[in-house]
This record gives structure tokens, sequence and C-alpha cells, in this order.
């Protein structure tokens, strides 16, 4: 079995987290979303695969696969411009051929990985295609599912009255029989071809769609609060680890500070992650933080927030919580007459101002 991670998009409901760098390397847990991915195809023992990536997303997703170079081969496959998944899986015909496939949607998060969807992909009980559901509340923002027998006979994406509460969460295993439901597919909303309306098609051609219902929890990450989400998640399965520097401080619970880091005269509560060559100093760092690796906190309360690397965080007197905050950003209390806020935010940023 082959694999196909989907990283072209340009995550504009990131932005700005996402001006200089593609979604897919937006670090959760200071690791890059795609790794993620990665991990799980590699748990279900698919090794080949194939990156799609528009021309401003190839290099950075190159360096930041390379880590993996010795467990896993990648074929980067040029989506330019990119117009949706279905759209995606067409300009890879050539690297798929017609071996069966895992797609992986790069910003999707799964607590438990992705080994179930594969395994219940069985050609020799019919099976042409599995998706992955997950009941939820409000399955509006999502493609929906109609589950009838064992199989999923009607699909619709986004729709203002779904079908049912199950969503289709971003992983999905094809038999080669996509490809022919890929032929002469129209673009639907916003000008994109939806691997909806090709799914809708095998089940119109009485193809077998298996449903797998997820188990555990699952994170699209589309916004800058489900990145803070994500965060919480990945932090709530770490253990204490304490590999750098601590003097003069409490560390409560699940904290990890990572070699090279500091913490002086503060306090953390866990879980928390403190990346390499953080100076944390008269700090509060408070539980599902993660600081980026050689950023700094000194005189300043940080909780519930992302922190990227070589951002500094300093004398600020309120608490700073809920925030997702990029590389390299300045963050500092003002002390000096006029007592107001001075501000250099770039494109699509956003600040909220407590009264204080
Ligand atoms: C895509 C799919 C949708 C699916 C979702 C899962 O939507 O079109 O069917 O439910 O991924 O993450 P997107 O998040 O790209 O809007």
């Amino acid at each position: 079995m082959k694999g196909l991670i989907l990283a072209a998009g340009l995550g504009t409901r990131l932005r700005p987290i996402t001006s200089l760098r593609p979604k897919p390397i937006i670090a959760v847990a200071n690791r890059p979303l795609i790794h993620y991915a990665v991990d799980d195809l590699l748990d279900a023992g698919v090794r080949d695969i194939g990156v799609v990536v528009s021309p401003d997303t190839r290099d950075a997703l190159r360096e930041a696969l390379e880590s993996y170079s010795d467990r896993a081969s990648f074929t980067y496959l040029l989506q330019d411009p990119p117009e949706g998944l279905a759209h995606a899986v067409m300009v890879s015909r050539d690297f798929l051929a017609d071996e069966p496939f895992v797609m992986y949607l790069s910003d999707n998060l799964f607590e438990h990985g992705i080994r179930p969807f594969v395994e219940a992909f069985r050609p020799e009980e019919g099976v042409n295609a599995v998706l992955a559901l997950v009941a939820v509340d409000d399955p509006r923002a999502f493609g929906v599912a109609k589950v009838e027998d064992g199989r999923i006979t009607d699909l619709v994406e986004k729709p203002e009255h779904p079908p049912s509460n199950l969503a289709v969460a971003g992983v999905y295993v094809f038999d080669a029989t996509i490809h022919d439901a890929l032929d002469g597919l129209e673009p639907g909303a916003k000008g994109e071809y939806q691997i909806t309306d090709a799914i809708h098609r095998l089940i119109r051609r009485d193809l077998k769609v298996a449903p797998v219902q997820l188990e555990g929890w699952w994170k699209d990450t589309g916004k800058p609060d489900d990145i803070l989400d994500a965060n919480r998640l990945i932090l709530s399965r770490s253990r204490r680890r304490i590999d750098g520097d601590v003097n003069e401080s409490r560390l409560l619970g699940e904290v990890v500070v990572e070699a090279g880091a500091t913490v002086r005269r503060s306090t953390v509560v866990g879980p928390a992650l403190i990346g390499a060559g953080c100076v944390v100093e008269d700090a509060y760092i408070g539980p599902f933080t993660t600081l980026g690796d050689g950023s700094s906190v000194r005189d300043a309360e940080l909780e519930y927030a992302v922190l990227g690397p070589s951002a500094s965080v300093r004398a600020v007197h309120g608490r700073i919580a809920s925030s997702l905050i990029g590389a390299s950003v300045v963050v500092e209390g003002n002390e000096t007459r006029p007592r107001s806020h001075a501000l250099v935010i770039g494109d699509y940023g956003r600040l909220v101002l407590a009264d204080t």
C-alpha cells in the first residue's frame, strides 16, 4: 500500500502563523504537523509516500522530512495551483499507479493513528474504499456520511442539513477504482475538485465504501484555536522529563524541560513543554503551554499557549492565555510613558487586549 499526504494548501485561515511557512510544518508540541502524519503511516506499515506540494510549500516540506529519509521514501508531487482533494489525487496518478493507497490530510491528528482504517481495507471482502467516521455535535463543517448495513450509502460535503452526525475524518483508503471516478469530475464549491463527489460516484456505481468509526480523539487543525487544542491533546499524553537546568523553581506534574533549557525562579504547572535552549526566568508557565526551541519568558505569565521558536515574552503584567504566538515574535511590557500599547503586527494578526 502507498501513502499520499496532502500538503499543498496555503492554510489561509491560520494567517499570519502560515504567512511565512506552510501549515504542515506548523509545530504542535514542538513537532511539525506532518511528522505526526508520517509516524502514523509508518505505524500502519506504509513507507512509500507521495507528498502533494505546491511550489510555495515544496522546499519547506522537503527540509522537514529529511529526518525520515532512512525510514520512508518520499516522492514530491506538484499540485499547482491546489484545486481540491480530488485534484491532488489526479496529479498523483503516475505515482499511485494501480496500487491501493491511503490518503492523509496533513492537518489532521489522530490519537491512535490510522492502523484500524488501513486494516479495514480488505479487497478479498470486496471493499473498494474505507472512510474514517467520527460522531460530532455539528457535522456541517465536514463531509457527512450515511451508513446502512455496514456500508456508506450517501456522502455530502459540508451540508446545511446533514443526513447524520458522522463526519468524515481526514484519512481515506482507496483502490484503483477511485481513478475512474475522478474522470470528468466537475469542480464543486469554491471551484475545487472534491473527493466527496468522487466517493459519491463510487457509491452510485455500487462499489463498497466501508466505514470505520474512529476511536479516541481526532483534530482537524484549520484555525488558531484548533492548534491550541491540538497542543493540549498532545501534551496531555506527555510524561515528566527534565533534561535542562532547573534552579529555585517549582515544577508540578507532567513537565518536560528539554536539554539546554534553563528554568530559574519560576513555577511551571504541567502538562507543559519547555523547548531546547529556552530561558524561563521569574515566570509562571501554566498547563497546556509549549515554548518553542530557543524562546524565552522572563518576568511574565503564560498559560494554555504556544510560543514559537526564538520568540520572547518579557515584563508583561497580565497573564497571556489562549494565545498562539509565532516564531521570533517579541512581546514586552511598556515601563515608560506614555503607557500605551505599541504594536507591530503582521497582516491577518489578531490581538485581544485585556483592560488591566
Ligand atoms: C476536508 C474534506 C471533508 C472532511 C475534512 C476532514 O475538508 O473535504 O470532507 O470532513 O477535510 O478534515 P476541509 O477541512 O479541507 O475543508
